[in-house]
């Protein structure tokens, strides 16, 4: 098997994970899942970054050795990631002693003309953990931290940074996958273009940290010490022969995810610390996005943070996950509210997955009694060629959109958006062949082909999703009945193929996604709230003609109606069909309200809604009297 050594950065420890930090690393997962199942050796190494000035003052402040600190604090990330299913190898504190030899080796691995010992004062930000220059600050703030930094003086030792400039900038000539995507590129480029200044790798007013080997007065500075947790992880500089193997396999890192803000240690210090110690360097480096909250940074320092706790224990990890990967590309920032979440939540995983799985499970109960045979008919219709094509088409989709080295980032939210479209084909293909209607008509074997078709591709679906969402994925395996046959653990994608479901047996089960209903508040609110004129206008009423309505088979009481509003045709979905003959309302000019969000109802989509009185005695539907009034006129 290919190795592939992945990292993500590794977390300050003075608070617990953020939704921005979440992010890198639920990304990282999906990325390191998908590799697996790619076929690929993957080791994935996370873990926390201690020597840091915030992480001492947070240990001070609650009366602990900072040591003692910063294990309670892994067991406490390690419980989150854990609870986000981050499937990682190996988790690293630098507090380690492993880490400890790492540090020390290397020290003595890099060039000695590469270091010297001098003054150096300026402006430090224990954010950053780093010193700024003066074109760095916004209203003399960190612009990251909108914190003021520190003015400090120190003698230190210095790694001289500047002597590699031309040699960074030969090595991206080189290599123009080593910095993603293009902008984090250019930011490098214009970086080490300006000019490079020497960087401390020592600290003397602090004692926290790895002693500097040569002078233990000194402790070496917190990134340096940090960026070597890479080697550490795979073995570097410990002496014995496992490590040394796992060393020669995994070096060099093939894909270092770090956040935009951080883009530069990896991509100017980091190369440049490796060139002087003589090892290869790694293959590329991520900068993503941040998460925002009302367009700000999510950060524990400016202290706007939801975290993995507000949402995993309500909603489950894959809500997270997929509400993560699912609004924006990796390269660029999302932001996180609330509405949004449940509103995805509510459509793309309780309606569409949840729906789907849900309302195939239940029809193969009532007309199979649950059992489910694969056709000895392969003869194919269009419905199902076209269901079969989507199918297998998809996984390059998924394939592409992944593959960073191609496109130069990591399209996460056009994987999800081409998975998705396998669910809307296959509702598409239930309402088309409409399996109620041929048990009416007593056409066993047509509702088995149907069924067995739409069984196949929920678990071609299974599949699919298992980087993204792994729980679900797992259920939707266990609900097909297919646990037995073939592990979950064991998938691959070898296995995406049509007509590969053996036959099976299954039940009803509990709805993986389970809707968000308002809380009782809000619909209290909902419904004794006065409203003001603006929240009225918000309302888009608009004059529609009715083209074409006909009843929806299995569903009594809805009509699938047509109609045009000022030139456009939409499909809406009425439930009606108890009081109007479909005939009866063609030609009729009716109110609609047109800036409804598209749901589905029954499986099919509905784009506005009709307005109607009703009582206890009947519907009527609003039809305008004046014939002549044109189609899309407001209605105030
Ligand atoms: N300890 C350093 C990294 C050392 S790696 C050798 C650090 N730690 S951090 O805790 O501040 O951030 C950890 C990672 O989370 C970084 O990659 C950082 O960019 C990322 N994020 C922190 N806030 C973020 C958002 N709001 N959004 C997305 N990612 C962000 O930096």
């Amino acid at each position: 098997m290919k190795p592939f050594y992945l990292t993500t950065a590794i977390d300050y420890v003075n608070s617990l994970p953020h939704l921005g930090t979440t992010y890198e690393k639920v990304s990282a997962d999906v990325l390191a899942r998908f590799l697996r199942m790619e076929g690929y050796e993957v080791y994935f190494q996370m873990g926390n970054d201690e020597h840091s000035a915030g992480v001492q003052k947070e240990a001070e402040k609650q009366n602990l050795p900072v040591k003692k600190y910063c294990d309670g604090m892994r067991k406490k990330f390690e419980a989150i990631w854990k609870s986000l299913d981050i499937s990682y190898d190996n988790f690293i504190q630098t507090s380690e002693s492993r880490h400890h030899d790492c540090v020390k080796n290397f020290l003595k691995a890099l060039k000695p003309e590469d270091v010297e010992k001098k003054p150096y004062e300026g402006w430090y930000c224990e954010g950053c953990e780093a010193f700024l220059m003066e074109k760095d600050l916004v209203d003399k703030k960190c612009a990251n931290h909108k914190r003021e930094p520190k003015w400090l003086h120190e003698e230190n030792y210095y790694f001289l940074l500047s002597k590699y400039q031309q040699k960074l900038l030969d090595f991206y000539e080189k290599n123009p996958n080593f910095i993603v995507p293009a902008i984090r590129r250019n930011e490098v480029l214009n970086l080490v273009r300006s000019g490079l200044q020497d960087i401390s790798i020592s600290r003397s007013s602090f004692t926290w940290g790895i002693p500097f080997p040569e002078d233990p007065s000194h402790v070496v500075y917190v990134w340096f010490d940090a960026l070597l947790n890479y080697l550490t992880a795979v073995g570097y500089g410990q002496e014995n022969s496992e490590n040394k193997k796992r060393f020669e396999k995994f070096w060099p890192a093939s894909l270092h995810i770090v956040g935009k803000d951080i883009t530069r240690f990896h991509c100017v210090i980091w190369p440049a610390m490796l060139m002087s110690a003589n090892l290869p360097l790694p293959k590329t480096v991520f900068g993503h996005g941040f998460v925002s909250l009302k367009g700000e940074k999510m950060s524990k320092t400016l202290g706007n943070i939801v975290t993995p706790l507000d949402i995993v224990p309500h909603y489950g990890s894959d809500a997270l996950r997929y509400y993560l990967l699912r609004e924006s590309s990796f390269g660029s920032d999302g932001d996180f509210t609330w509405e949004n979440f449940i509103k995805r939540y509510n459509s793309d995983l309780a309606n569409d997955l949840g729906n789907l799985l849900n309302r195939t499970l239940g029809m193969s109960t009532k007309y199979l009694g649950g059992k489910i045979i694969k056709p000895s008919n392969t003869e194919l219709s269009d419905e199902d060629r076209r269901l079969k094509k989507i199918v297998l088409e998809t996984l390059s989709k998924v394939r592409e959109s992944l593959d960073y080295l191609k496109s130069g980032d990591v399209n996460f939210h056009l994987a999800l958006s081409a998975i998705w479209e396998i669910i809307s084909t296959a509702d598409k293909y239930i309402d088309t062949s409409a399996p109620w209607k041929l048990a009416k008509e007593e056409k066993k074997s047509d509702i088995q082909r149907i069924l067995y078709n739409v069984l196949d591709t929920l678990r071609n679906l299974a599949i699919l999703v298992a980087p993204f969402m792994p729980q679900a994925s797992q259920k939707i395996w266990q609900q097909l009945g297919l646990s037995k046959i073939l592990p979950w653990e064991k998938q691959c994608f070898e296995n995406i193929a049509w007509e590969k479901t053996p036959d099976t047996f299954v039940g009803i089960g509990q709805p993986i996604f389970p809707r968000i209903e308002t809380t009782q508040k809000e619909k209290a609110m909902e419904t004794n709230d006065l409203i003001d004129i603006t929240d009225f206008l918000k309302t888009d009423l608009r004059v529609a003609e009715i083209k074409l309505a006909e009843k929806i088979e299995g569903a009594d009481k809805l009509l699938r109606l047509q109609v045009e509003v000022g030139g456009e045709l939409r499909q809406i979905v009425a439930g009606i069909a108890l009081h109007y003959k479909p005939e009866e309302l063609i030609g009729k000019k009716v109110v609609v309200v047109a800036n409804l969000k598209p749901a589905k109802i029954r499986g099919v989509e509905s784009h506005g809604m009709l307005l109607a009185a009703s009582d206890a005695n009947g519907l009527s539907v609003l039809i305008l009297d004046k014939i002549e009034i044109s189609t899309g006129a407001k209605v105030k």
